[in-house]
């Protein structure tokens, strides 16, 4: 990770475990990421939860000098989906961590994105969405000077070949709000999608989690309690040996792009389908002449993957 250039980003986030691996690893990469602030969204659990969650992650790492936004607390269009049978009632169970002492920033996370990105250089900051794009969504409806100056979209978001895991077809980001995708998936803006045909080849063993708690410093093990917590649910579903980590694919891909490998295609997303609402169309033969708006990482080296994880995981206290 040394010797790249620090890299300016703000992440969307609705954690949910496997975003507060991501988040601790982006932290554990202060070498390579400089945070400009957290937007939380509203998703797997309510926006109060989100933000209480992401204020509680950046104490545990004693990054209290991040700020967190409160994003939108509803979709764009849609009633919010949440997603307590996999992450609990807090969307962090597993680990108890003390209630936090700091309080989010007073701006909306909305007014945040845009006045960050219009003050920002053109192509300095890049969107690392681990969650619904709802509040990216807003801010390009309310702001479209933005958009060109935004450096790149990397989002863990969609899946085609894997299929759905929130219903039979769509991926949870985005069935939580289909419309904020297809905005953002229209907005011209270099877009990467860590989609759920990557994230469910990371796996995390037992092997993989008995590491992690073996981190000699207190954000490694209650990782691994979180992670503990919320894989009953994927393990019971799949039966694989380990449940997916979705969330840091997309550091990941940002600090070593060539654990991964993927296409230039089109992504679009269905947003009227009775069965498949939410779905990520991937155009990945390129039959139609569709805009290749998406690079769709499809495959991915996991022991590079939990290796580079544990890496980050070790600079933390
Ligand atoms: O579909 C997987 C993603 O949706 C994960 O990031 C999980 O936290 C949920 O947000």
């Amino acid at each position: 990770m040394t010797g790249q250039m620090k890299r300016d980003i703000i992440i969307l986030t609705d954690p949910g475990q496997d975003q507060a691996a991501a988040i601790l690893m982006i932290l554990g990469a202060a070498d390579a990421f400089n945070v400009k602030g957290i937007v939380a969204t509203a998703g797997n659990i309510d926006l109060s939860f989100t933000v209480n969650n992401c204020l509680k992650l950046l104490e545990l790492a004693e990054r209290t000098d991040i700020p967190v936004y409160a994003g939108s607390p509803r979709p764009i269009v849609r009633e919010l989906v949440t997603a307590e049978h996999v992450h609990g009632p807090t969307g962090l169970d597993g680990v108890e961590l003390r209630e936090p002492k700091t309080q989010p920033a007073p701006e909306s996370g909305v007014a945040f994105i845009i006045d960050t990105i219009r003050q920002a250089d053109a192509g300095e900051i890049t969107i690392c969405s681990l969650s619904p794009l709802t509040n990216l969504a807003l801010a390009l409806v309310q702001a479209p000077d933005i958009a060109p100056k935004i450096g790149g979209i990397v989002a863990m978001a969609g899946a085609y070949f894997e299929v759905g895991n929130i219903t039979p077809t769509a991926e949870f980001n985005v069935y939580v709000d289909p419309e904020a995708a297809d905005i953002v998936l229209n907005s011209g803006i270099p877009i990467t999608f860590l989609p759920l045909d990557v994230t469910h080849q990371m796996l995390s063993t037992p092997e993989r989690l008995d590491t992690m708690r073996a981190v000699e410093n207190h954000c490694g093990p209650a990782l691994a309690d979180m992670l503990t917590y919320s894989e009953r649910f994927d393990l019971n579903k799949y039966g694989w040996e380990g449940a997916p980590l979705h969330g840091p694919c997309v550091p990941a891909f940002m600090l070593e792009p060539d654990i991964f490998s993927g296409r230039q295609i089109n992504v679009s997303v269905e947003r009227h389908g009775q069965l498949t609402l939410g779905m990520t169309v991937a155009d990945w033969w390129q039959i139609t002449d569709r805009p290749k708006n998406v690079f769709y990482v499809r495959n991915g080296d996991a022991e590079r993957y939990y290796q580079l994880l544990l890496d980050c995981l070790r600079r933390l206290p």
